[in-house]
């Protein structure tokens, strides 16, 4: 470790709105994909922990079988996760989130929660609910719940009324036993349209969004959005972010690189469309987002042990560098003048003051007139342009 590495690890761990963090199987991930095997050794989580506090991260976030392999004994998992608490307290790193592997067992290949087998929902509700108590231990702030499974290729097979019903119970029954044991966690529901099932159930925010407000206890639920899978729909990841803060429902966001139309690619933070990962970075900061900034991606195949570490510094200078920016873009008086021409903070202002109607009926003959206008986008979006050029 250099030293210019430490002081770097210091100044990141002392700004709290940076609390940037990496999922175990994000560094760990081994390279494999659906036509080959894996590219890269295993990795330590203990090891993870270390090299990412080097590097400048806040925490980390861990499925239940990235840290304890399925099927060792009490006393195996019992020493796996001291050994693992033992690590976080001496980086002094945080869990920014826990989540239940409920897609890699093959029990799991008709669904967890929404299994048609009873005997595997069941099994799926208590998978959760052991490593809830280890996430409460860890100290995680937020519990993830992404459906991988949840979903179907032939869809006659699932009537998606019974399965939002039985996904709906899962998350319910799961939020009385945090309650029960008065552990200090919120869930999180990862919308994400298809991959691995052809078609997964909450395909997207504004679906997880509406699930949530059916829950028994909505305040302790939200939304945990991801670039990539929003991306995969072709929808606006910046439009998603909106709309989750405005319902107050961001509690985590997964960050990663993807293009529109690929597989789930899962790409380094900023690897891809920069012009919208700017305006999702802008909006998170001024929104003062305070939540675990995680990358939820892994490194190019192509890459060995180096590449990772290559991999992981990226995602948070690029994140660092375009927060950065967009404090820049603000400061232009350029921009203001063009915000102003746009009329951009207008949109901010109610657009009827209590009963009107007189006025308002007598306004509708003025649509004419107001036709002729302008809203100067197009120079206030080249600003946008130069500054991500690097010209202004
Ligand atoms: C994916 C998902 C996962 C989840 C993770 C935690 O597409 O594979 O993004 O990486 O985020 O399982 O919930
Ligand atoms: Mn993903
Ligand atoms: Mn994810």
């Amino acid at each position: 470790m250099t030293a210019t590495l430490d002081q770097t690890a210091q100044v990141e761990r002392d700004r709290p709105e940076h609390r940037f963090t990496f999922g175990l199987w994000t560094v760990g991930n081994p390279g494999r994909d659906p036509f080959g095997g894996p590219t890269r050794e295993p990795v330590d989580p203990v090891d993870s922990v270390h090299k990412l506090a080097e590097l400048g991260a806040w925490g980390v976030s861990l499925h239940d079988d990235d840290l304890i392999p399925w099927g060792v004994s009490a006393t195996e998992r019992r020493q796996i996760v001291d050994r693992f608490k033992a690590a976080l307290e001496s980086t002094g790193m945080g869990v920014g989130m826990a989540t239940t592997n409920l897609f890699g067992h093959p029990a799991f290949k008709d669904g967890a929660f929404t299994s048609n087998d009873k005997k595997v929902r069941r099994a799926a509700i208590g998978k959760a609910m052991n490593f809830i108590d280890i996430a409460a231990e860890l100290g995680a702030e937020v519990y993830v719940f992404w459906g991988g499974r949840e979903g179907t290729e032939a869809g006659v097979a699932k009537d998606p009324r019974d399965a939002l019903e039985r996904y709906r119970e899962a998350i319910n029954v799961l939020s009385d036993y945090v309650v029960a044991n008065d552990y200090d966690l919120r869930f999180a529901m990862e919308p994400k349209p298809n991959e691995p099932r052809g078609d997964i159930f909450l395909p997207t925010v504004g679906h997880a969004l509406h699930f949530i407000s059916t829950l028994d206890r909505p305040e302790m639920v939200g939304v945990n959005p991801e670039v990539a899978h929003e991306t995969m729909a072709g929808l606006s990841f910046h439009h998603a972010i909106g709309q989750a803060l405005w319902a107050e429902k961001l509690f985590h966001i997964d960050l990663n690189g993807q293009r529109i139309g690929r597989y789930d690619q899962d790409f380094r933070f900023g690897a891809e469309d920069l012009k919208e990962n700017f305006l999702l970075v802008r909006l998170l900061e001024r929104a003062g987002y305070a939540g675990p900034l995680h990358f939820d991606a892994h490194s190019y195949r192509n890459e060995n042990a180096e590449g990772v570490w290559d991999f992981a510094r990226g995602c948070m200078s690029t994140y660092r560098r375009l927060a950065e920016l967009a404090q820049h873009f603000d400061s232009l008086p350029e921009v203001q003048e063009a915000f102003a021409a746009a009329s951009t903070p207008e949109l901010a202002l109610a657009s009827v003051d209590g009963d009107e109607a007189d006025a308002l009926k007598a306004e509708a003959w003025e649509l004419d007139s107001l036709a002729a206008r302008g809203y100067f986008n197009e120079k206030l979006d080249q600003l946008l342009v130069d500054v991500l050029l690097g010209v202004r």
